[in-house]
């Protein structure tokens, strides 16, 4: 399972970039607002950093019209950065993808809450559907019985559309995606650094460092 990070602060982008622990970069209007610059100019710089993989950027439009111009328009000038179009899971959202796909738009169909959106989303055309994990759990639901349902039907039907597991809390969520074939999962730099550290690691290379100084130099 690829991991992705869900943000669009450029040194938490570069930090696990550089760790080799990112195969593309998710943003949202939210992660977008938190930095205080413009959207092109964060995605210009995430798009230099990422340059191995997929960069994720959301159309502000609710209805499909403007889904269609904003994601043609980003993809014009993205493209070959690899950028890939979110839109969301609203029956809107559908007239968009399948004309953004009919023109070869690589896109992600997100804020996805059921299997059924999932399905009508990879059949209207969807690289990409993002279930929200965590944000099931907030509501009583079980996220990652979410992913997994999608999981099953994907590979029931032989869908080829993508699993991109998202609103990832914490390094739980991220074993289980893996387990059950979930094809990435995007989350915020913390939930990488969690998934890094280990106290117990930490104590044993301090331990060696420490036996180390007993060694006759
Ligand atoms: O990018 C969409 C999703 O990952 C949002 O996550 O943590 O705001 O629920 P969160």
């Amino acid at each position: 399972m690829k991991i992705f990070l869900d943000s669009a602060h450029i040194e938490d982008v570069k930090k696990a970039y550089d760790m080799g622990a990112i195969s593309g970069v998710t943003t949202n209007p939210t992660i977008i607002s938190r930095e205080g610059e413009k959207f092109e100019d964060l995605l210009n710089q995430i798009t230099e950093i990422m340059t191995d993989g997929p960069v994720f950027a959301e159309v502000l439009a609710i209805e499909s019209e403007g889904m269609i111009a904003e994601g043609m328009d980003l993809w014009n000038k993205y493209k070959d950065k690899n950028i890939v179009i979110k839109i969301p899971a609203i029956p809107e959202g559908l007239k968009a993808v399948k004309a953004l796909s009919a023109n070869g738009v690589r896109v992600c169909v997100t804020v996805v809450y059921s299997a059924v959106q999932a399905l009508l989303a990879a059949n209207a055309g969807a690289m990409y559907v993002a279930p929200f994990v965590g944000r099931m759990d907030d509501i009583g639901e079980n996220g990652l019985n979410l992913a997994a349902e999608i999981r099953e039907i994907f590979d029931a039907q032989g869908i080829e559309t993508q699993i991109i597991a998202a609103s990832v809390r914490h390094p739980v969520h991220v074993a289980e995606l893996a387990k059950m074939g979930v094809d990435i999962a995007t989350m915020p730099f913390k939930v990488i650094m969690q998934m890094a550290t280990n106290p117990n690691t930490a104590r044993a290379v301090d331990g060696f460092l420490k036996d180390w100084e007993k060694v006759p130099k």
